[in-house]
């Protein structure tokens, strides 16, 4: 069970920093899981049937608690009997809903601010008189609830921590899981450890093996490996758990880096993985003639995919799917959907397909990347893999602008390949996010030799980013540009032009289509 030792909960009022507070959570080695603001007291029953709910924490959130539409808990979540700390508007708002006065917008504060604590008790326990905090808001806590009393102050705020003096109900006006708070991670232990009575004992690593194994028994089961590594790390967990009942398929689509195919193959089988490549090639290139809209590009190579998936799931025989689904993947597709679509993502981890299984598995459906880098590390995957830039399903399709042919499939894979060596031989690989040719689908006029050509124009894209939200173009040195420029011109004939693409993200995407 996912939280034996203690879970807590997190009430997601969409601040940005929700994610933020399951992970500190989490990294005291207590299980943590984000819902809802408005779950109800029943699904919180029902979770803790589950999860072992000790503590739910109440999220900051960008609302006033007078907006008329503003988020809102069920009051009777407050009766459960589960201690509850609230955050910055969590704060205000367990105040508000018990009766206390939140005075409006006027005396705002925002960054370093030091506390008085009156109180060192509960989550403020072991702290000092005085506590560097980071705070962010407008609206204020000015007078309790009955049977609360005031644990902290600040300049601007006579309530910035508070108690329930019966029940276990804590509120910081400021935020504990940000680095800014200098004992932030004492607060929230304090709470986890202290008022919650959670115990430490959780890791990313207890996962699954043995769920995987009592679900599918004896019986078969399939999962598209793309060699990323989410689909990586699940792929030899189950194989862990069903040895060779478990088949990993990697739909070779034909627009793969070079020598991927192999590498995968070779690795996999090195982890006891029974790999199946399918070589799907002509089939794609078929599918995208004269195909040149990016989104078109997409759906038709996603389709296709889950077309082939579908052929040999069928052929094995496999009652079971495995997914490598991580945790933000369910959480963004979920209640915390974004409505803007910049782009279709076609993805490995979350395959859509109409054979019925009995089950879809997702072994690492709790974890954040990192967590999930963790496991593979444990797992022994090597540092190539854990290590591994993003790769779009689509692959150099989306790298080849406009309607994709075998032969510009190959010049762009040529030039990746010149990226990538001269990157690495720059030492430079650690720090980047991701470094790709692009083909363009520009000609130019160039001088090879004695005589007048005219050719393509590939663009370098190299990006630093950390979630891929938001990236810069990275600032290279000119040495290590160079020498890619050299190696593409000199060693792709038809290449007569390299230009290097100083957009960050945004405007532009990370990719080119
Ligand atoms: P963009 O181009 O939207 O890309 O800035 C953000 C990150 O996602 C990767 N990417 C994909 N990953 N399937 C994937 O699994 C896709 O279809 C896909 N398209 C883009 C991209 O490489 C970057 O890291």
């Amino acid at each position: 069970m996912m939280g034996r030792l203690g879970t807590v909960l997190v009430l997601d009022f969409g601040g940005q920093y929700c994610h933020l507070i399951a992970r500190r959570v989490r990294e005291q080695g207590v299980y943590s899981e984000i819902v809802p603001c408005d779950i109800s007291p029943d699904d919180v029953e029902k979770m803790n049937e589950k999860f072992n709910v000790k503590g739910m924490i109440l999220s900051g959130g960008p609302s006033s608690v007078y907006e008329e539409d503003a988020p809102k808990i069920d009051p009777k979540i407050l009766d459960l009997g589960i201690p509850l700390l609230g955050l910055c508007y969590g704060h205000q708002l367990i105040a508000y809903i018990l009766g206390g006065k939140v005075l409006k917008g006027t005396r705002r504060e925002y960054g370093t601010t030091y506390i008085t604590i009156v109180k060192p008790v509960g989550v403020l326990k072991g702290l000092g008189p005085k506590e560097k905090v980071w705070m962010s808001h407008s609206d204020t806590v000015y007078s309790l609830p009955d049977g609360f009393e005031v644990l902290a102050y600040s300049e601007a705020c006579p309530v910035a921590a508070y108690r329930d003096v019966n029940r276990s109900i804590y509120g910081l006006q400021w935020h504990p899981e940000v680095t800014h708070t200098e004992h932030g991670v004492e607060m929230l232990r304090n709470f986890i450890f202290e008022v919650c009575g959670c115990q430490p004992g959780w890791s990313p690593s207890s996962v699954v093996e043995d769920e995987i194994r009592k679900t599918v028994g004896e019986g078969k089961a399939v999962i598209a490996l793309s060699g990323g590594i989410d689909s990586s790390t699940a792929a030899v967990l189950a194989a862990r758990a069903l040895g060779k009942n478990l088949t990993a398929v990697f739909v070779d689509h034909g627009f793969m880096r070079k020598g991927e195919g192999e590498y995968v193959k070779r690795t996999f089988e090195e982890m006891g993985v029974n790999v199946l490549v399918v070589n799907a090639q002509e089939r794609f290139m078929k599918r995208l003639k004269g195909v040149t809209d990016p989104e078109e590009k997409r759906r038709i190579i996603g389709r296709e995919f889950i077309k082939v998936f579908e052929e040999i799931a069928e052929k094995v025989g496999s009652e079971y799917l495995i997914q490598g689904t991580i945790y933000p993947d369910r959480i963004e597709s979920g209640f915390r959907r974004r409505s803007e679509k910049i782009k279709s993502h076609h993805n490995v981890a979350g395959l859509p397909t109409r054979i019925k299984f009995k089950a879809i598995i997702e072994p690492l459906r709790d974890l954040y990347k990192d967590e999930v880098r963790e496991v593979a590390r444990k797992l022994g995957l090597p540092e190539e893999i854990v290590c591994r830039q993003p790769f779009p399903g689509p692959g150099l399709a989306v790298r080849v602008v406009g309607e994709v042919t075998p032969e510009k499939v190959e010049i762009v894979r040529k030039a990746d390949r010149i990226v990538a060596e001269e990157i690495e031989r720059g030492g430079l690989k650690d720090e980047l996010w991701q470094y790709f040719a692009v083909l363009t689908g520009v000609k130019s006029t160039g001088v090879k030799g004695d005589s007048r050509a005219y050719g393509d124009v590939i663009a370098v894209r190299i990006v630093e980013s950390r979630e891929a939200m938001t990236a810069s173009f990275a600032k290279v040195p000119y040495e290590v540009l160079e020498r890619i420029s050299t190696r593409i011109t000199n060693e792709i004939p038809e290449v007569t032009r390299v230009v290097y693409d100083i957009t960050h993200k945004p405007p532009a995407t990370i990719e080119w289509e």
